[in-house]
């Protein structure tokens, strides 16, 4: 469904991405793991057609995001690390407008208004301005842009980032419906939102994919480095990918 292919991205001569490859399949949840600077959101702005690769290619459901970047448009909806909202805008107001951007009208847009407002639990700031609005419920009216029209494939740069223990728990149960008919790419540098969701984990350090696969496959790979370590945990295995780069203490569970 999403294959990523040796994609590099420099900035300057800074190495941002290096030769990263990697695959999520349909109604998959893929997380994104890395400290911050890894190259998670230069990535997804890469698979989002929002810049573009020094060299290598990604596809999204067979569309190649150079050769074809409106039909992988038509096809994501991106929910950047900062939500794209109007603060002057009412929250019914702002999914309206992003509506008719993608092209919504009538009862279809009717129709999708009134299932992002239920399924993203955003109806008791619907009249709203979105600058009285919490974080929290930012965060989900930038879920329910990024909804709007339905696609296949949801890409999502930290989308708990900010917010508390509740709200947390809230997205990440939506996020888990959604994988239900979708395809869900998201990243993240807290160990516990992979384990609470990912179905698989692409570990990302320094521009670098470092490993992927299901915990399982990860932990077995690890066993194969030679940790001896009875019960693996993803902690284990990402301070023991990351010891050799980084210093252990970036990685605490509660950062
Ligand atoms: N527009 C840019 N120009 C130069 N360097 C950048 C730019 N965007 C990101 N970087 C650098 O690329 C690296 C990866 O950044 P980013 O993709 O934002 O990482 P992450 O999302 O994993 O925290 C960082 O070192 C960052 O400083
Ligand atoms: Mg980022």
């Amino acid at each position: 469904m999403i294959e990523v292919k040796s994609l590099t991205m420099r900035y300057g001569n800074f190495v941002a991405l290096s030769n990263v490859s990697f695959q999520a399949r349909e109604r998959e949840i893929l997380g994104l793991l890395g400290p911050n600077g890894a190259g998670k959101t230069t990535a997804m702005r890469i698979l989002t057609t929002y810049l573009y690769p020094t060299s290598g290619t990604a596809k999204i459901d067979n569309d190649d995001i150079l050769e074809n970047p409106l039909a992988v448009r038509r096809r994501i909806g991106y929910l950047p690390e900062t939500a794209p909202l109007y603060p002057d805008m009412q929250t019914e107001e702002y999914l309206t407008f992003v509506a008719c951007a993608r092209g919504l009208n009538g009862s279809k847009l009717l129709e999708r208004l009134r299932w992002v407002r239920e399924a993203c639990g955003i109806e008791s700031i619907w009249k709203h301005s979105i600058s009285e609005i919490s974080k929290g419920f930012r965060q989900r009216v930038g879920l329910a842009q990024a909804l709007i029209h339905d696609p296949k494939v949801l890409i999502l740069d930290e989308p708990t980032t900010g917010l508390d223990p509740l709200q947390i728990i809230d997205i990440r149960k939506l996020i888990k419906e959604l994988a239900k008919e979708k395809t869900i790419i998201f990243s993240t540098h807290i160990l516990q939102e992979v384990e609470a969701i990912a179905d698989r984990i692409v570990i990302i350090n320094e521009g670098v994919v470092v490993s992927q696969g299901t915990q399982q496959e990860l932990a077995n790979e690890a066993r194969a480095r030679g940790e001896t370590k009875e019960d693996l945990s993803l902690e284990d295995i990402f301070i023991d990918l990351l010891r050799p780069r980084k210093r252990k203490e970036s990685f605490t569970r509660n950062p």
